[in-house]
């Protein structure tokens, strides 16, 4: 969720890591920093929101002579957004800068003396490295076991890269879940968390691998296994243009986000499973409890987020759920639960509907939550206490994976709040717990169902519509299906409840009416079986995303079998997108960039 660089040699290093954070800036732009030691000191330079004010920080300062520098631009996950939770984190005479989650950093930090200055779980690295090296000189040898011996300590993910004024000229390096890679050209070597920084400077990079660590000059190249095996280093050629390394070989941002699902239920999941509950670093464990109702409040695909995370509250944590529309709440004169928890639910943080809708709230006086996946956007500022999504940048205007990261926090929250309230036993829990691992799993796309999905698109090209049907939980899937598909092929596209099909839209089944029949095993199959019997009695032509034989269908795509609704879900939430996704292609539209929409709806 953040964007990372290096470099050693004798250019001057500010111009290149800037460009080189630049190409990363649309991973995280809340704050930014850079640390160059050059000879035998470090000058770092940090500044909170873009990195103009980063460079405007640097001013004129250039460095010369031998240099090994590193760099970061943020998305914050562990606190807020300052000067002093930028990296690169310092102690003494070392500084790192890090991408991915330090699950046990807490646990760490209670076993170390030196003062911390951020809340963030990075800094806890160069205080264990200090530590391990204190007492064994300035050996570069010293300093690699001293690195070694932090990274044994470290749980989590993480893309590390450290200077140390004890060793200059060298970068430490590792990787375990987060991307990094290296390359070297006449002027030095370039070190970064995405191919895009490296391009036009080196042909070719070394994509570590998950565990590979070691230690970089300008010149060399030092790479060792998880066991400390040496490995050889293997260099592969660099792709020809920076958009299509930000887009990292796929052929959209959208089709890049629905394959990056997985890592991002996995981020959702870090340092949040605990003891065996649910914990928010947000808020205290019983914050949620004397709340007596909860309305979901949002618009568009995190509107669909709510629909789906009231079923989950009702169902889990036994809450009374009103989920409302933000633009027919604000003007409604709403008649609100003073004691009831007001949550809005936002990719962005600025939707303009949703940001006033909370206003509302709060100005009536009710606690609020904001579910967001910007930091310090206006809704998170707004709020009491807020939740970050943690899906990263979503480039593609239709949202994909900040939808599944709605749905998943909405999930861990009725889980949370139904362990407060002591309604989840541990065979329940466990079940649950099984799920939400297994979810990440499920996200993966496979290759044969993608190219299944691809082919089969091309006979969804016509008709006079579609109709996403599902029953409880895949109704408001089948509404986000829907959505996605008419907003990036324009076609028109339609959501409902399977089981209101006969009281008026069955008028319209033909065979150019065409049903995406959500069809899950786990949960009233025999009611959404029988109401697509009935559509496919009056011809109209079926789709069905299911794990069973079902022969009326015109179209399977089939999902695995799974033992829990969630499971079922997140399958057919890849399957509905990349359908949408398919579709759109084959119609020559820019699915990234689909006609009259905009990214951020910050207007009425
Ligand atoms: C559809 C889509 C929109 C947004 C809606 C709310 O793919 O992205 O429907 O969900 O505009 O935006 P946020 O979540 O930023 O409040």
């Amino acid at each position: 969720m953040c964007g990372i660089v290096g470099y050693i040699g004798n250019q001057e290093a500010t111009s290149i890591l800037l460009a080189g954070l630049r190409e990363l800036e649309y991973r995280g732009y809340d704050s930014a920093g850079i640390a160059l030691l050059e000879t035998s000191s470090v000058k770092t330079f940090k500044a909170v929101g873009k990195l103009d004010n980063l460079a405007a920080k640097v001013g004129s300062y250039r460095s010369s002579g031998a240099v090994a520098a590193i760099g970061h631009t943020r998305w914050a996950t562990h606190g807020k957004p300052t000067e002093a939770n930028a990296h690169p984190h310092g102690l003494t005479h070392s500084q790192v800068v890090h991408n991915g989650i330090i699950e046990n950093y807490q646990n760490l930090k209670s076993t170390l003396s030196t003062p911390f200055l951020s809340q963030t779980d990075s800094e806890v690295i160069v205080h264990l490295f200090e530590k391990h090296l204190d007492g064994h000189g300035n050996a570069p040898d010293a300093a690699l076991a001293a690195f070694r011996a932090t990274l044994d300590e470290l749980h989590g993910a993480y893309a590390i890269l450290l200077v140390s004024e004890l060793t200059p000229g060298r970068v430490f390096y590792a990787r375990k879940g987060s991307p990094l890679q290296i390359g070297f050209a006449a002027g030095g070597c370039y070190l970064a968390s995405s191919d895009a920084p490296l391009l036009g400077l080196c042909d070719k990079a070394m994509h570590f691998e998950d565990g590979q660590w070691g230690v970089a000059t300008a010149d060399t190249l030092q790479v060792f296994d998880a066991n400390g095996a040496v490995v050889e280093p293997l260099f592969a050629v660099l792709p020809a243009s920076s958009a299509a390394a930000q887009k990292e070989g796929f052929r959209y941002f959208m089709e890049k986000e629905i394959y990056e699902q997985p890592q991002v239920l996995a981020d959702i999941l870090t340092g949040r499973l605990r003891d065996g509950a649910v914990e928010f670093e947000a808020f205290p464990a019983d914050w949620l409890r004397p709340f007596r109702s909860i309305t979901l409040c949002a618009c568009g695909t995190s509107y669909h987020a709510a629909l789906v995370g009231s079923y989950l509250l009702e169902r889990l944590a036994r809450m009374p759920v009103k989920v409302e529309i933000a633009s027919e709440f604000r003007y409604r004169v709403p008649v609100l639960d003073p004691e009831g928890l007001f949550v809005v639910i936002s990719q962005s943080g600025e939707t303009a509907d949703t940001l006033e809708a909370l206003k509302l709230a709060k100005a009536q006086g009710l606690a609020t939550l904001a579910l967001c996946n910007v930091d310090n956007s206006s809704m998170i500022r707004e709020a009491a206490q807020s939740i970050l999504l943690r899906a990263g940048i979503e480039k593609g205007v239709a949202s994909t994976k900040a939808f599944a990261a709605q749905v998943m926090t909405l999930w861990l929250l009725a889980l949370h709040w139904g362990q407060a309230k002591g309604l989840l036993d541990g065979e329940r829990w466990a079940r649950e717990l099984a799920a939400l691992r297994g979810g990440i799993d499920v996200v993966k796309v496979q290759p044969a169902l993608h190219e299944r999905i691809h082919r089969l698109s091309k006979r969804y090209l016509h008709g006079h519509g579609f109709f996403f049907i599902g029953r409880d939980l895949f109704y408001p899937l089948a509404l986000e299906g829907a959505l996605k598909l008419k907003e990036i092929s324009y076609l028109h596209a339609e959501g409902y409840p399977a089981g209101e099909m006969k009281h008026g839209p069955i008028a319209l089944a033909d065979a150019g009416l065409f049903t995406i029949a959500l069809m899950a095993r786990t949960t009233l199959w025999d009611k959404i079986k029988s109401n697509v019997e009935e559509l496919s009695a009056r011809d109209s032509t079926i789709v069905a995303i299911t794990p069973e034989d079902f022969e009326l269908a015109d179209d399977i795509i089939r999902i695995r079998a799974h033992v829990h609704p969630m499971l079922e879900f997140f399958e057919m939430m890849v399957v509905v997108q990349l359908l949408s996704m398919e579709i759109a292609i084959r119609l020559g539209n820019d699915v990234d960039m689909p006609r009259n929409l905009a990214k951020s709806v910050t207007v009425e």
